[in-house]
């Protein structure tokens, strides 16, 4: 079965290319990380962010080998503080994955206020062409008012951005949805 996170991979593959700033706002286990790091190559090209060190442990294991991820132990919404200069207002792909990580205590858990600033910060940051990712999960307890603050924001985008919502219809619980919000124009 096609999850929305396959579909969220599928997008940017088609966006972000060799060279190219990206950053991976909820590294976790390092996943998204590496997939990223694989789709920009070898320069200096990935930023990640989490607050559990424990996954960072994991994730700089998974990418060990790509000099080109930098990793830190700090929220998302740290982004603009973060990223390197020549990053600024030159990311090709965001990826959020929000919630808890699975196997870890899910009282550690992405939460609305952060979650808001740094998806901000990283509109802000998008060049033209560039996408953001961002996969919630109404289920969990929180989650649904983090949900809910992330579909108000982004439906009064401006029209610099193209944003997609993607779901699936059939679900018996509440399931993850994908966001996906391009900057078409200054
Ligand atoms: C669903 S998991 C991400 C899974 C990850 N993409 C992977 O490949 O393993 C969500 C992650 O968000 C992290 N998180 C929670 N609050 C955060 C914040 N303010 N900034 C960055 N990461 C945060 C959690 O620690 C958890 O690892």
């Amino acid at each position: 079965m096609l999850r929305v996170t396959d579909f969220a991979h599928q997008a940017l593959r088609q966006t972000v290319q060799p060279g190219d700033w990206a950053v991976d706002a909820t590294v976790g286990n390092g996943h998204d990380t590496l997939f990223l790091a694989q789709l920009v190559g070898p320069t200096v090209r990935v930023v990640g962010f989490d607050i559990q060190a424990t996954a960072l442990a994991v994730a700089a294991r998974r990418v060990a080998g790509h000099s080109q991820v930098s990793l830190h132990h700090c929220g998302h919404e740290c982004l603009n503080q973060l990223i390197p200069p020549e990053a600024q207002g030159q990311l090709a792909g965001v990826m959020f994955n929000l919630g808890y990580l699975p196997g870890a205590p899910k009282d550690i858990v992405t939460r609305t206020v952060s979650t808001l600033s740094a998806l901000n910060q990283a509109l802000d940051n998008l060049k033209i062409g560039g996408m953001v990712t961002m996969v919630i999960y109404p289920g969990h307890p929180g989650g649904e008012q983090e949900a809910n603050a992330v579909r108000d924001l982004v439906r009064a985008l401006p029209g610099a951005f193209s944003a997609t919502h993607a779901a699936r219809l059939n679900a018996t619980h509440p399931a993850p949805e994908l966001l996906v919000i391009e900057r078409i124009k200054i």
